[in-house]
C-alpha cells in the first residue's frame, strides 16, 4: 500500500478513536507555529514564534523576510511543540497545516514542512482555512461551545460576519468592501507614527483619549450587512495632513479614541442584526481585532442587552496560533474533509464560506 492509500484508510479510522492527537504548522503570515491539540479541545502545546521583531523595522510585514524567517524558525518550534506536549512525533494522529488564505512564501514553508512530516511519518495530512481556524480559537476557550452561531471575524487580512451553522458548513453573510479592520488599524496607526503592528497600539492609546472628533464618511453600506473602512481611514489621515498643514498640534489619544469608536460601533451594530436576524442565540468573535478592549467592552454591552451570550477568544488565541488549526482540524476529519495529497499548494485567498 503507498502512502496515500494508507492514510486514506487511517484518516477514516480516526473517526472512531476514542483520543485523536492532531500536531499542526501555521505560517500564514508573520508567525511560525506549532501545536498539538487533543480532540479540538485540550492544547498540549502551543508554540508561537512571532517576527514582530524583525518587521517593525520595516513598518509591516515584509513576505519575502517572512519567509525566510519562517524556514530558520520551523523546525525548533515544532521539536519544541512536542517536547512541552511531551510526545513524540510518532505519537500524534495527523498533521495539519494551514494552505491559505496568507502570503504565498510563508504558507508554502509550512505546507512544504507538514508535507515531510506527515510523509516520513506516515500519518494523514489535512489542509486548513486559516479563517476557520480563527473561529476554532473560541473552541479551545470554551470547552462547551457548540454551533450553530454567528461570527463576527475580524483579522487583519478579514472582516466578515459568518453564519456559522455547523463546524465545516460556513455561510458568508456579509464583508468588506475594501480594507480589512485590522489593516486600517495598521494604515492608521501608521499615519499617527505609532509603529507596526498599529491595533494593539490605537487600542492603547484610545484609552487616554476622548472620541470627540467626527471624521466624516459617507456610509452607502448602511442597510447592508457589507463593511467598508477605507472611507474612515482615509478621512483620519485626511485630518492628519490638514491639521499638519494648519501647524495645528494633533491629540493622538482623542484621534485613536474617535476612530476606534467609529469603527468598533459600525461591527458592533451589523453583527448584533445579523445574530438576531439568523436566530441564532450565540455571538462568537474571532481574529486578531477581538483582541481590541474597546471592540470587548462594546460588544459585551450590546449582547448583555439583548440577553446573547457573548464569546472571544483568550488574549493570547486572537492572533495567529496553531492551537486554532489543530482544533478546526480534529472537526475537518470528524467529517472526513481536506485529507491533503503531496500535490497539496498554497492559496493566497480562499472563499470565506468554502472548506476547500
Ligand atoms: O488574526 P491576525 O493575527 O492575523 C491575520 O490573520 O490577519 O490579526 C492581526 C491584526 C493586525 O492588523 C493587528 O493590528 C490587529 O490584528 N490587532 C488589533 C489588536 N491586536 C491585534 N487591532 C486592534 N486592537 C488590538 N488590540
Ligand atoms: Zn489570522
Amino acid at each position: 500500500m503507498n502512502y496515500q492509500e494508507k492514510v486514506k484508510l487511517d484518516y477514516k479510522k480516526l473517526k472512531e478513536k476514542k483520543i485523536v492527537r492532531i500536531l499542526a504548522i501555521e505560517s500564514s503570515c508573520d508567525e511560525t507555529s506549532v501545536s498539538i491539540v487533543e480532540n479540538g479541545r485540550k492544547i498540549l502545546s502551543n508554540v508561537v514564534a512571532s517576527q514582530i521583531d524583525i518587521h517593525k523595522r520595516f513598518g509591516g510585514v515584509v513576505p519575502e523576510v517572512a519567509s525566510r524567517n519562517h524556514i530558520l524558525a520551523i523546525k525548533n518550534v515544532c521539536n519544541q511543540a512536542a517536547e512541552e506536549a511531551v510526545l513524540t512525533l510518532e505519537e500524534v494522529d495527523a498533521i495539519a497545516v494551514t494552505y491559505g488564505a496568507g502570503l504565498i512564501g510563508a504558507l508554502l514553508v509550512g505546507i512544504n514542512f507538514a508535507k515531510a512530516l506527515a510523509y516520513s511519518l506516515s500519518k494523514p495530512l489535512i489542509a486548513i482555512n486559516h479563517i476557520h481556524g480563527h473561529i476554532a480559537s473560541n473552541f479551545l476557550s470554551y470547552e462547551d461551545l457548540k454551533p450553530p452561531f454567528t461570527c463576527l471575524m475580524v483579522s487583519g487580512g478579514h472582516t466578515a460576519i459568518l453564519d456559522v451553522q455547523d463546524y465545516t458548513k460556513i455561510k458568508l453573510v456579509g464583508t468588506t468592501a475594501d480594507d480589512a479592520v485590522g489593516e486600517a488599524f495598521d494604515k492608521v496607526a501608521r499615519v499617527l507614527g505609532l509603529g507596526y503592528p498599529g491595533g494593539p497600539k490605537v487600542d492603547k492609546i484610545a484609552k487616554e483619549g476622548e472620541n470627540n472628533i467626527v471624521f466624516k464618511t459617507k456610509n452607502s453600506l448602511k442597510h447592508s450587512y457589507n463593511f467598508s473602512f477605507s472611507g474612515i481611514k482615509t478621512a483620519v489621515i485626511n485630518y492628519v495632513h490638514k491639521q499638519k498643514q494648519n501647524d495645528e498640534e494633533l491629540n493622538i489619544p482623542n484621534i485613536c479614541a474617535s476612530f476606534q469608536t467609529l469603527v468598533v460601533n459600525e461591527l458592533a451594530d451589523k453583527t448584533l442584526r445579523a445574530t438576531k436576524e439568523f436566530g441564532h442565540k450565540k455571538l462568537v468573535c474571532a481574529g486578531g481585532v477581538a483582541a481590541n478592549s474597546f471592540l470587548k467592552q462594546k460588544l459585551t454591552q450590546v449582547c448583555a442587552e439583548e440577553d446573547i451570550p457573548l464569546y472571544m477568544p483568550e488574549l493570547r488565541l486572537c492572533t495567529d496560533n496553531a492551537a486554532m488549526i489543530a482544533s478546526i482540524a480534529y472537526y475537518y476529519m470528524k467529517e472526513g474533509i481536506n485529507l491533503a495529497d503531496l500535490t497539496l499548494s498554497a492559496k493566497s485567498s480562499i472563499d470565506l464560506s468554502t472548506i476547500d
